[in-house]
């Protein structure tokens, strides 16, 4: 029996870890996996409803950490993590999902405590150093012993910086796993009714929560700026990320959104309203990772608000532009959409649902040559609740 940590912390990092868990549950003569929250996000609509959502099990240890500083929260996880094992849940493999301070933070700990550690969507690089999710991929990528990798490019970028071919696997897109199992579920959903809106009218679908957007006054102003002027052409739905809300309300911008009567904001949604939101958008603009995934697999035409992309292949297979940092651009963009001239795409290979089977099978392999069996089955009580 192996004894696996899944770690979770923030938004999509759920996504990606409840196809793997269930994956890896039907497999229960050699594997346990355990569910291990750092606490990262915490608000229910940004955590325990994905749990519900996605059928994933209470986690097995819930460390609490809630936000800080980028130093404070990662060092905050990499004590609570570190307790947790010393404590006598020592796992065979601790496997890490995208880039959060989770990610990294959960990595180190395993590695220094000599257990082998394995990131799911490795090799994505932005290039982009001023964005804290390109030091947690880097580094999480450099100590990891299995990468799982989500599309070619991932591989041809971890080969570049070195990386041992050995240890890395082309197992496609794990997110879309939840997508393809959830997509009837979110069919089902009565958002439109909820937002008391005609299923049939045309409308944007918008997130923020980078902090190079949203951080900064005037960043942040150009961006509402745009989404005031799209707004005179479309309905807009725009489900606001906490640190978005809470930096709108600081700089005294709400005044400013509730010009415009176009402009829908609401609450994080819940998984299933959001898919299909995204699934029936005339347009989505965004700059979250996982997003602009997803429209591309809708083939839904979407404007990422980035100067760069850890994803590429959202670009040149898929759906998805950049789009040039300034209201005229992203006015301009939008507008071409809205009036038909749309860019076409087509899926990833290996974006199809079957990305967590794949996962097992490379861990199969891996641990066969390993010859690492062990009895420690671990404590199936919650050991932590900070
Ligand atoms: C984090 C990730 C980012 C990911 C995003 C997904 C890092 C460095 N960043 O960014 O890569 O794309 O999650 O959504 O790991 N807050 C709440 N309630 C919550 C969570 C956050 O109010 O449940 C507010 C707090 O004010 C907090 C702020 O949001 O300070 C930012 O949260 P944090 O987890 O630090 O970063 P995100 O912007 O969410
Ligand atoms: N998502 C959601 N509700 C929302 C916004 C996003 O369920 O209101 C989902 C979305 O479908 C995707 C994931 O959250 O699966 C993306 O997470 P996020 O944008 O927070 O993080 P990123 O992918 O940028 O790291």
């Amino acid at each position: 029996m192996r004894v696996i940590h899944l770690i979770v912390g923030a938004r999509p990092n759920f996504m990606k870890m409840a196809p793997l868990h269930k994956e890896l549950s039907l497999h229960q003569d050699r594997y346990k996996p355990s569910i291990i929250h750092t606490g990262q996000h915490y608000d229910e609509k940004m955590s325990r409803l994905f749990f519900d959502e996605l059928n994933m099990p209470k986690p097995f240890a819930y460390l609490n950490v809630r936000s800080g500083t980028q130093g404070k929260q990662t060092a905050r996880i990499i004590e609570r993590y570190e307790d947790l094992i010393l404590a006598g849940d020592k796992p065979d493999l601790v496997i890490v999902a995208g880039d959060v301070n989770s990610t990294i933070a959960c990595a180190l700990v395993a590695k220094k405590l000599q257990i082998h550690v394995a990131h799911l969507e490795a090799g994505l690089r932005s290039y982009d150093e001023r964005m804290p999710e390109e030091i947690n991929r880097v580094l999480t990528d450099r100590i990891s012993d299995i990468l799982l990798t989500p599309s070619l490019d991932a591989n041809k970028n971890l080969i570049k910086e070195g990386i041992n071919t050995d240890k890395i696997h082309f197992v496609g897109n794990i997110m879309i796993d939840s997508l393809v199992e959830h997509q009837k579920k979110a069919e089902l959903s009565n958002i439109f009714d909820k937002l008391i809106m005609n299923p049939d009218e045309h409308y944007a679908l918008v997130t923020l929560h980078r902090p190079s957007n949203v951080d900064e006054y005037d960043g942040l102003k150009m961006l509402l700026t745009s989404l005031v002027e799209i707004g005179k052409h479309i309905k807009i739905i725009f489900p606001m990320h906490p640190r978005t809300k809470k930096n709108i309300q600081d700089f005294g911008l709400s005044n400013y959104l509730s010009s415009s009567k176009n402009l829908i904001i609401t609450e994080p949604l819940g998984y299933f309203d959001f898919l299909k939101l995204e699934k029936k958008a005339k347009l989505i603009l965004t700059d979250s990772g996982g997003v602009q995934e997803e429209s591309t697999y809708f083939g839904v035409p979407c404007l990422t608000l980035r100067e760069n992309t850890e994803r590429p292949i959202t670009i040149t297979e898929g759906t998805n532009q950049l789009v040039g940092l300034n209201v005229e651009s992203i006015v301009n963009s939008s507008l071409e959409i809205i009036e038909g001239k749309v860019k076409k795409g087509k899926i990833p290979k290996y974006w199809d649902g079957k990305t967590a089977q794949r996962v097992v099978k490379v861990l199969d392999e891996w641990f066969e040559k390993r010859n690492i069996v062990t009895e420690n089955i671990g404590n199936t009580e919650i050991l932590f609740n900070y």
